[in-house]
């Protein structure tokens, strides 16, 4: 079951990432806001710039949700490369569009404490 779920998940980030935005799992009803970061890096010439970003919780509490979206709406991309939704830490790279910067917006959502 725990592998379905996992799979799942799996195969929506890998549908996502042709779009700009990345979100996976619940980022609005009865979770709380994590982490939120800015990922940003700027243009260089005729280069794709990665960049990555590791969270991890500091109380081994699960990701419920993870939100990321593309300040500038290019066609850079996101994945998931470990971790993610129904785990406690998640690692993401990001890649922008050639000759382009990078700018992603990362909202990681856990549940609450009175749950
Ligand atoms: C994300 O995965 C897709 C499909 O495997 C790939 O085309 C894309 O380059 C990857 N993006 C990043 C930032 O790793």
């Amino acid at each position: 079951m725990r592998a379905i779920i996992l799979l799942f998940v799996l195969t929506i980030s890998l549908y996502c990432a042709d779009g700009d935005h990345l979100v996976v799992g619940n980022v609005a009803d009865r979770v709380v806001l994590a982490d939120h970061a800015t990922a940003e890096y700027n243009a260089f010439p005729f280069m794709k710039r990665v960049k990555y970003y590791f969270f991890s919780s500091p109380d081994n509490k699960k990701i419920q949700g993870i939100q990321v979206l593309d300040n500038l709406h290019s066609k850079a991309s996101v994945n998931i490369t470990a971790g993610g939704v129904g785990h406690s830490f998640v690692n993401l790279r990001m890649k922008s569009e050639r000759g382009k910067g990078l700018s992603y917006d990362i909202g990681i959502y856990v549940s609450p404490d009175f749950q």
